[in-house]
């Protein structure tokens, strides 16, 4: 399972980049916002910023929801490096774009999925990731988790490659949970991987094999 994380925001990056186990890095306009990044070029610049520190797949969102805005910036972020994945949001200009896209090798991520319809399509699209929203859908009482369990039997049924990236993930019961229903990829806060580390019996365990030890050389 690869896990991304889901933030705009350098110094979580730095530290998930920094235990080794990031893949990649997922963004959207309302995470660059909550960076104060704004404006065209401040955004293209820091996803380059981001592009410097991980080494794997960086999404960059389009803004545009009509199809020849959409190709027109996509190339644009796929030119400048080629770590960046077009995210592209579940309309049917996103579609046709990923279509575009996927003719001419330029990654995708489908974003804003909360259908196993809306997957599919993504999929016969030959989008790189879907991604469906699991946190969103649990807000509104519906089961966010049913969803990826759902795309997961349609994309094995016929063999898709699009890789199912669960987004909206909040927690870490999220990301054990996508993993055992075969998701390929998490996104989440960094809170929701540091949760992995959290156990109790570990930190006992330590204590204990770090006090028997001092006892020795008393
Ligand atoms: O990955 C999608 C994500 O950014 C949305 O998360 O928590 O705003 O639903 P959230």
């Amino acid at each position: 399972m690869k896990f991304f994380i889901d933030t705009a925001n350098l110094d979580q990056i730095t530290m998930a980049q920094s235990m080794g186990v990031l893949d990649g890095v997922t963004t959207n306009p309302s995470l660059m916002a909550k960076e104060g990044i704004t404006g065209k070029e401040n955004i293209l610049n820091h996803y380059k910023k981001i592009c410097d520190i991980v080494d794997g797949h960086v999404s960059a969102e389009v803004i545009s929801t009509e199809y020849e805005g959409m190709i027109k910036e996509g190339e644009a972020l796929a030119a400048m490096n080629d770590q960046i994945v077009v995210k592209l949001p579940m309309i049917k200009d996103g579609v046709r774009a990923c279509k575009y896209f996927n003719d001419k090798g330029i990654k995708t991520n489908v974003t804003l999925v909360f259908s196993a319809g809306q997957a599919l399509l993504a999929a016969k699209a030959g989008a790189t990731y879907v991604s469906p929203f699991i946190g969103r859908l649990d807000d509104i009482s519906t089961d966010g988790l049913n969803l990826i369990a759902e795309i997961r039997m349609i994309y094995d049924n016929y063999a898709f490659d699009t890789e199912i990236l669960a987004a909206s993930v909040r927690h870490t019961m999220h990301v054990i949970d996508c993993a055992k229903l075969g998701a390929d990829v998490m996104t989440g806060p960094l809170s929701s991987i540091e949760g992995l580390l959290k156990h109790p019996l570990t930190d006992i365990g330590l204590a204990k094999f770090l006090a028997d030890y001092a006892k020795g050389n008393d």
